[in-house]
């Protein structure tokens, strides 16, 4: 019996694969996610989840600035099935003004997948998404869309990726042209083509495979674009990297795909491999050493808190992964950061765009839980029988800054209580000018939305109305060096130092020639973009 069980649970945490999605706005991440529900059955037809504005709110509806905006503000989590793979996809906003909480998405996945739009190349938010999943050396697939457009170079784009991104690649397909005369892609493992034909469907395409060496490839693809396409493969098989699934694993190589999400062109090969190449479940960093996540005894960490999903209630809905066994119901946990053996309630999970309450989860799911306000970002849950804290979240660096104080003066307990409350949650990062007292607080967001959600909660949840002034840096850095007085540093006129509320010093700049000016003027300074969570 035992055994069975122990087999049963090794059974369900191989087949599970939890990666997140990262791209620039636009580049096709949402209808890359569409496709891959369609083909795993967890949705019906094609626009059930993007498209109209309106629709996507059926996802990710949770909070009423949401609604006031008409975008997604929150990241989500996708769990479906296909072939036998049980698949968590991390979504991350995709609209512009992103936010911490999409940096602390990534801390969950285990892979994630790179969306491209191949007219445009690697662009700004995609650049800072990579650099948080490389700090992680998590494996990185390329999926480069939009080819029924008008690309530019699939050369130009790999060696961009390369220079831009600094990965290797390993072109695991390559595209037959492009635009109206997209025909397919060559499979170079195959050593065939994937001819798809549109058929004006949005499900699934027809695909004829064939040879190169196949008399008929010239009728099947145009003459030009075969021998544009030996041409290509001779230029390739000569300059490119060896394939190395363990480079892959370690995040030094970037399997490359091309493919048109929107009209299902090499959409399904590439989950395909992805799936067979992606890892399932990987060990955790943790005071214990490395959790294995086939030990049997549950574990998980928090990596984001989402507040007031329910405004009747004001409760809050802390999102976990689960990192090692498995989570039943009825067991009894132990937070460790609260010392407090309890019981996790109303676990959910999102299954394509429904939320339900489950029964049990494996190492590798992600889990929503009731909370009453006792969680905090990077806490650690774990069976009562052990006690270990996983690595913490880093804080990311925050890229915009307001100074705010509270427009009523009889309101400055509520004030101090909503912003600590609210910088706890992880929603914003809070500084303070040293030895100013909080009159004033220095509000620090990785995308500026953040700002208009603090502000409403100040409002509905504090009561509080706010004075903001906007401050004109863009750069924060952790100072590293314990033996410095921050206060003896040479710093030019519009380099402040401020503190974050754990007594931490930093430095606000407002171009990265501030920062090269302070390293090359204070010997020995070090100077970090992310402050790591320690292990106690
Ligand atoms: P995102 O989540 O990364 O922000 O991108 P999303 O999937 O929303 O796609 C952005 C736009 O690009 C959408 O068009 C979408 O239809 C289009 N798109 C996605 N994949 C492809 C592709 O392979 N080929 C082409 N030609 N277009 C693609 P939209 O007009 O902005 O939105 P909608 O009106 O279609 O909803």
């Amino acid at each position: 019996m035992e055994e069975n069980n122990l087999s049963s649970l090794e059974h369900e945490i191989k087949r599970r694969r939890t990666f997140a999605i990262i791209s620039h706005p636009d580049a096709g991440k949402t209808t890359l996610t569409e496709k891959f529900l369609l083909y795993g059955g967890a949705i019906a037809q094609a626009g059930a989840v993007k498209g109209k504005k309106s629709a996507r709110h059926a996802v990710s509806d949770w909070m009423e600035i949401e609604k006031q905006r008409g975008i997604s503000v929150t990241s989500s989590v996708m769990q479906f099935q296909y072939e036998g793979f049980c698949i968590n996809i991390l979504d991350t906003p995709g609209h512009q003004d992103f936010s911490e909480d999409t940096y602390r998405t990534l801390m969950a996945a285990d892979s994630a997948v790179m969306v491209i739009d191949a007219s445009k190349g690697v662009e700004n938010q995609t650049r800072k998404l990579f650099k948080v999943c490389a700090m992680r050396n998590i494996p990185i697939f390329t999926f480069i869309n939009k080819m029924d457009r008008e690309s530019r170079n699939p050369f130009d784009l790999i060696e961009e990726i390369e220079n831009e991104l600094g990965i290797p690649t390993y072109p695991v397909n390559w595209p037959i042209s492009s635009g109206k005369d997209f025909r397919g892609v060559y499979d170079r493992a195959k050593k065939h083509i994937i001819s798809f034909e549109a058929t004006g469907g949005q499900n699934r395409v027809n695909s004829v495979e064939a040879d190169l060496s196949d008399e008929s490839l010239g009728e099947l693809i145009g003459a030009d674009n075969r021998e544009q396409l030996l041409e290509d493969i001779e230029l390739l098989d000569g300059a490119s990297e060896e394939f190395d699934l363990e480079a892959v694993h370690g995040g030094r190589l970037s399997p490359v795909f091309f493919g048109s999400a929107l009209t299902n062109f090499g959409v399904e090969p590439f989950l395909e491999s992805f799936l067979e190449m992606t890892p399932p479940p990987l060990p955790r960093n943790s005071s214990a050493g490395l959790i294995d996540p086939f030990d049997s005894s549950f574990s998980a960490f928090v990596f984001k808190i989402q507040a007031n999903m329910n405004k009747a209630h004001r409760d809050r809905i802390t999102f976990m992964r689960i990192c090692s066994g498995k989570f039943d119901k009825e067991m009894d946990v132990l937070h460790v950061q609260g010392n407090k053996k309890m019981r996790l309630s109303q676990p959910q999970q999102i299954m394509a765009q429904e939320r339900e309450i489950i029964d049990e989860a494996y190492a590798g799911d992600i889990i929503g839980v009731f909370d009453p306000g006792i969680f905090s970002i990077g806490d650690t849950v774990c069976s009562p029988g052990k006690k270990f804290e996983f690595e913490g979240i880093p804080t990311f660096a925050p890229e915009h800054f307001q100074r705010v104080r509270q427009k009523d003066t009889m309101k400055r307990k509520q004030f101090v209580k909503g912003t600590t409350q609210i910088a706890q949650e992880g929603a914003i990062q809070i500084f303070q000018e040293p030895y100013t007292g909080m009159e004033e607080v220095i509000v620090g967001v990785v995308g500026v939305l953040q700002f208009d959600v603090f502000e409403y909660r100040m409002k509905n949840e504090y009561n509080v109305e706010l004075i903001k002034e906007g401050l004109p840096y863009s750069y924060i850095r952790w100072i590293d060096n314990k033996d410095i007085d921050p206060k003896t540093l040479k710093l030019s006129s519009d380099t402040k130092l401020v503190q974050d509320f754990k007594g931490n010093y930093l430095l606000l700049f407002s171009s990265e020639w501030n920062i090269r000016w302070a390293l090359e003027r204070n010997e020995g300074l070090e100077l970090s973009e992310f402050n790591r969570g320690e292990l106690q």
